[in-house]
């Protein structure tokens, strides 16, 4: 359905999800109609993308407190000065490295209530590289066979922590230094059982809720078991239809919904510096379909 709005201006980007938004200084307190209707485009696009705005941390932790508390991470070491930004920094000199959200995820699913979504602001990105991609997980399960979606509703899948946001590498590769990763954690490495299919509690739609870098196994199976199914969903997820890719800009800022997105950050910018400042969204434990 076409939305309709007066406050802002909503461009979508792609097909399934994402849009650039306009009319908008997040530096300012935004009256109530304005960040309505900042909710609604939130609910229906997933990802919204806002262009050159101008933010001091303190800017970017009041806009963020809009959307809700701000929830800290048990591994990621967050800045001294500002304890509820992380910064997701790569230097110019680190090379072959793993970076922090190199893998399609949800952020920190593995908590019992992972965050509702993520606020990210650019500060400093290469001249080219280094986008993040974003896949709409209801697209994904409503593209699904009946078969499958009756088959995964009731179905439960655990999460863990362990792979600390750099999925499918051991923990001894190196991961970027400057994101301050702090590992053997007993809150991030224990697993955590959330639906499969999980359903929004504020747009009410079913979205899938799996993912490759901290969705282990189903429950009640093993790990060999449950790795032919995941690996289907995690690949039939990210079709390119379901998918946008954003492009940054310094002083861009994006907000995503982890209840019904997934995204990717991707590592292709050796020898450039990229500096991003994160919060993150406390979310609530998610809700299963109900039989
Ligand atoms: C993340 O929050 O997963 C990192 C996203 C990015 O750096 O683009």
């Amino acid at each position: 359905m076409e939305m309709s709005y007066t406050r802002i201006e909503v461009r979508p980007m792609a097909g399934a999800l994402g849009a650039d938004i306009y009319g908008v200084d997040l530096a300012k307190p935004l009256d109530d109609a304005t960040f309505a209707e900042i909710e609604r485009a939130f609910h229906d696009r997933l990802v919204l993308f806002f262009h050159d705005q101008r933010l001091t941390p303190e800017q970017h932790l009041a806009f963020s407190r809009r959307l809700g508390p701000l929830s800290r991470s048990p591994y990621v070491k967050h800045m001294d000065e500002y304890p509820d930004i992380i910064a997701v920094l790569k230097e110019a000199d680190e090379r072959n490295i793993s970076t922090f959200g190199n893998a399609w995820h949800s952020d920190f699913s593995f908590l019992e209530e992972p965050p509702l979504g993520s606020v990210l602001y650019a500060r400093e990105v290469p001249d080219h590289g280094g986008d993040t991609l974003f896949a709409n997980m209801y697209s994904a399960y409503e593209a699904l066979s009946e078969g499958m979606r009756r088959m995964l509703d009731p179905l439960k899948a655990m999460h863990s922590g362990r792979p600390y946001g750099v999925g499918g590498v051991s923990p001894d590769l190196k991961v970027s230094r400057s994101i301050g990763i702090e590992r053997n954690r007993p809150e991030a490495d224990r697993e955590v059982a959330h639906p499969v299919v999980r359903v929004h509690p504020r747009t009410g739609r079913k979205a899938l809720f799996v993912n490759a870098i901290y969705t282990t196994r189903f429950e009640g199976m093993t790990e060999a078991e449950s790795k032919p199914l995941l690996d289907f969903l995690y690949a039939h997820a990210i079709r390119p239809e379901f998918t946008c890719r954003l492009r940054w800009r310094t002083h861009d800022l994006a907000i995503w919904d982890n209840r019904c997105a997934m995204h990717y950050a991707v590592n292709d910018y050796d020898g450039s510096r990229r500096l991003m400042h994160r919060t993150t969204i406390k979310g609530e434990r998610p809700i299963g379909v109900r039989p």
